[in-house]
């Protein structure tokens, strides 16, 4: 029987999980996995060979699992797998099977125009291109950790707005009219900085860049301290870059990370299944109902 083993990577954040078949864990095993994914905020398991329900039956052990929102097409979910959402550019018959196609996906985390984002999110590889399409973390906790005094006293106490107009490929969310004005775009306020519910370490919390807004200011001001922020929370110092392989799946703690991914060649295929596990509640104001 091969023993599991947990390789940090050189980065500030993310680790290698080593000799474990994701579908068959005992329960020593999972609580491992479950404390290296607190510690190291971003787990990689290659080799794996998961179904569909395997993978379902992997993330439900973290809790329970959100369904999948709209694809950009206006595609539900898998047959049969609502919990399932499918990242790709991959068209078949004239329809995109899933979303965000092949261009550069923005520095975000996930979803979180909504009140109560998702804890985690779990990205398996089916199919991925030869080259590009790498996906890097940034971790949170060192973005708070490293933010120089005089800007951590600016945004303590403040409320941003995260836009629910645009995924992080750039198009417009499933029934959101497009807008840039982030004042009167469909999202969700949240603090700047958070303090994670179960690591009880404060990070910052920044979803996404275009549309962002913080509440109380002018436009200008608003867009000039979040270039600030956000100018210290992607140095590259901070991030972790994953090349695919088939059979890795990846998972993330959405409340202490952000990713972006690469482009690559659009005629290609890149093929993942995402699933997310459902918040732990937090404090949150809807400002406009979103999709
Ligand atoms: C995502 O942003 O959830 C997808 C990232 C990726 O395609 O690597």
């Amino acid at each position: 029987m091969s023993v599991m083993r947990v390789r940090p990577t050189e980065a500030v954040l993310g680790a290698k999980v080593e000799g474990v078949d994701l579908r068959a864990l005992d329960s020593g095993t999972f609580a491992a996995i479950h404390r290296a994914w607190l510690d190291y905020q971003v787990l990689l398991f290659r080799d794996q060979e998961l179904t569909d329900e395997d993978l379902v039956a992997f993330s439900r052990r973290f809790g329970s699992l959100d369904e999948a929102p709209v694809q950009e097409t206006g595609q539900r979910f898998v047959e049969g797998h609502p919990e399932i959402y499918v990242v790709s550019n991959v068209v078949q018959g004239g329809v995109a099977i899933g979303s965000l196609g092949s261009g550069e996906a923005v520095w975000h985390t996930d979803m979180s125009y909504l009140p109560d984002p998702p804890k985690a999110s779990a990205l398996y590889a089916l199919e991925v291109p030869p080259r590009g399409g790498d996906t890097s973390f940034c971790s949170m906790y060192a973005a708070w950790d490293e933010l120089p005094d005089p800007l951590r006293r600016r945004i303590e106490g403040l409320r941003v707005k995260h836009d629910g107009t645009y995924n992080s490929g750039g198009y417009p969310r499933q029934g959101v009219t497009p807008t840039d004005d982030p004042r009167t775009s469909p999202g969700t306020f949240h603090p700047p900085v958070h303090v994670h519910p179960e690591t009880g370490r404060r990070g910052l919390y920044l979803g996404r860049r275009r549309n962002a807004y913080i509440e109380g200011l002018s436009l200008d001001d608003s867009s000039r301290l979040l270039d600030e922020i956000w100018a210290q929370a992607t140095r590259e110092s901070l991030t972790w870059r994953h090349r695919w392989r088939v059979g890795d799946l990846v998972l993330w703690d959405n409340r202490c990370t952000m990713h972006r991914r690469d482009g690559f060649d659009p005629a290609a295929r890149r093929v993942m299944h995402r699933t997310q596990i459902k918040a732990d509640r937090r404090a949150a104001t809807v400002t406009t109902a979103s999709a």
